[in-house]
């Protein structure tokens, strides 16, 4: 592959460098492009075909559905490692030692208390509060409560930032859940695993012990695993381009929250628990629902089918839908929305429309399905989705820090109106 592109614009023409990763996926550099052509820049709504930095955390092939956290295939994370395991190396690049990872879990133990003012905040939230605004608030609000989390110029206080909030997220998320239910807000106990601990905070009553299920505790650490992260996508973004502004760590994460709730991103995992019961509420009738989503004029879509990436299998999604197979046979669990799920996707995969496209089944479509079996509400599976996507955009914030990117701030061709005289009122 050349590692110079030319560009011919009105007669003339321009070399750009090509850049080459270590996955061999190549682009063009424009970086000095406005400079060198007197101000032509380029345009890509949605960045479908634009790189906004190179990382050295995710590898995604879309084409392939292959997935690659730090080089390690997510099947074998996914099968073989625990959350905190895959955090660190999201965040710091490699597997952990015994050692490292149990100072790791040391240190997240330690920062897990929430100042107890911070429940005031949440106490002025009505109970019908959608979790995902309660987090993106609590989270922004930490930074009163931890300032030092803000200028993080030293890899010390970086990992201070970093410890503190993987140990108070978890809690915020519990609590974001017990305050809907109208329970009393719990710490956990630190003798458990980190997973073991979240599932504690969540469902402990307040009169009763908790025991926890290692089916449940097992199938939500992979879970957490298969969302931990995924390159460059919405919310990701979203907290890199916050953080450029050196606005700090728990505000960036706020943000990725706020852009993770959107139906078409994060928030789609409870859209698809919604859909396959309004299908069932209707008689399981899934071609109406199917040709509502091929409707152009229809805005409705089938959530948790296609992706801007993946256009073929979503790797997560084959691993997700064989978990809800064991799980809910694990807890004998009957779910029929399991059953029309497995229906539509069929349907969906012979159906020249969604083919055509390369629509397939993504992270969203099977994970409510679990959630459910695990006794989680729906208006919390996005929240569970922020929970395990956290280590990755801490990563992904990290990473923009140190490799110390400029701000983020995109050009554009400008449309409107050309210059025109000011009109006063009486004349207009
Ligand atoms: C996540 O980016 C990531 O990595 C995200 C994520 C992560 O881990 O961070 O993987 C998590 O967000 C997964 C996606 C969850 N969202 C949904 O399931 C919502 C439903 N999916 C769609 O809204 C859509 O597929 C997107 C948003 C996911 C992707 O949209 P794109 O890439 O912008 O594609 P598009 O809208 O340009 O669609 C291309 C065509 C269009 O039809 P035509 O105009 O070509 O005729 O496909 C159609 C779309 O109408 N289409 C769908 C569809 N998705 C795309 N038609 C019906 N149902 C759908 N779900």
């Amino acid at each position: 592959m050349s590692k110079i592109a030319t560009l011919e614009i009105g007669g003339k023409k321009y070399e750009l460098p090509v850049i080459t990763g270590t996955e061999n996926e190549v682009a063009i550099d424009i970086a000095a492009l406005r400079g060198a052509t007197n101000g032509v820049i380029t345009i890509d709504p949605g960045f479908k075909n634009t790189g906004s930095c190179e990382s050295a955390i995710t590898f995604l092939d879309g084409e392939e559905g292959i997935l690659r956290y730090r080089g390690y295939a997510i099947e074998d994370l996914a099968e073989k490692a625990s959350f905190l395991e895959v955090a660190y190396l999201l965040i710091f690049g490699e597997l952990p030692t015994k050692e490292q990872l149990e100072k790791f879990h040391t240190d997240i133990k330690i920062e897990s208390q929430v100042d107890e003012d911070i429940k005031k905040i949440l106490d002025g939230f009505p109970k019908s509060a959608h979790p995902m605004g309660v987090l993106s608030s609590l989270t922004s609000a930490l930074v009163a409560f931890n300032p030092s989390s803000v200028n993080v110029e030293s890899p010390e206080d970086m990992y201070k930032a970093i410890v503190k909030i993987l140990g108070k997220f978890p809690v915020l998320t519990a609590w974001a859940y017990r305050k809907r239910a109208g329970l009393p807000l719990d710490y956990g106990d630190d003798s458990l695993t980190y997973v073991e601990n979240f599932l504690q905070m969540m469902f402990k009553k307040p009169n009763g012990s908790y025991k926890v299920n290692p089916v449940v505790a097992d199938a939500l650490d992979k879970l957490l695993i298969l969302h931990a992260d995924h390159e460059q996508n919405c919310s990701t973004s979203t907290v890199r381009m916050v953080g450029s502004s050196h606005v700090g760590l728990f505000a960036s994460l706020s943000a990725g929250i706020s852009a993770l709730w959107g139906p078409l991103h994060g928030g789609a995992n409870q859209a698809v628990i919604e859909m396959l019961e309004a299908i069932r509420e209707d008689g399981g009738d899934t071609h109406r629902y199917m040709a509502k989503a091929k409707d152009k004029d229809d805005p409705f879509r089938l959530m948790g089918f296609g992706h801007r990436v993946y256009k073929n299998f979503d790797p997560r999604a084959k691993i997700i839908k064989k978990s809800a197979d064991q799980v809910l046979e694990a807890l004998g669990i009957q779910d029929e929305v399991l059953d029309i799920a497995k229906g539509l996707e069929k349907e969906a995969l012979e159906d020249s429309y969604f083919v055509d496209r390369k629509l397939y089944p993504n992270v969203d479509f099977y994970s409510g399905i679990i959630y459910r079996a695990l006794g989680i509400p729906e208006e919390m599976f996005t929240a569970m989705f922020a929970l395990g996507r956290l280590p990755g955009w801490i990563a992904q914030w990290r990473e923009m820090r140190l490799r110390k990117e400029p701000i983020g701030r995109p050009r554009q061709v400008y449309v409107g109106e050309t210059h025109r005289p000011f009109v006063n009122i009486e004349k207009r």
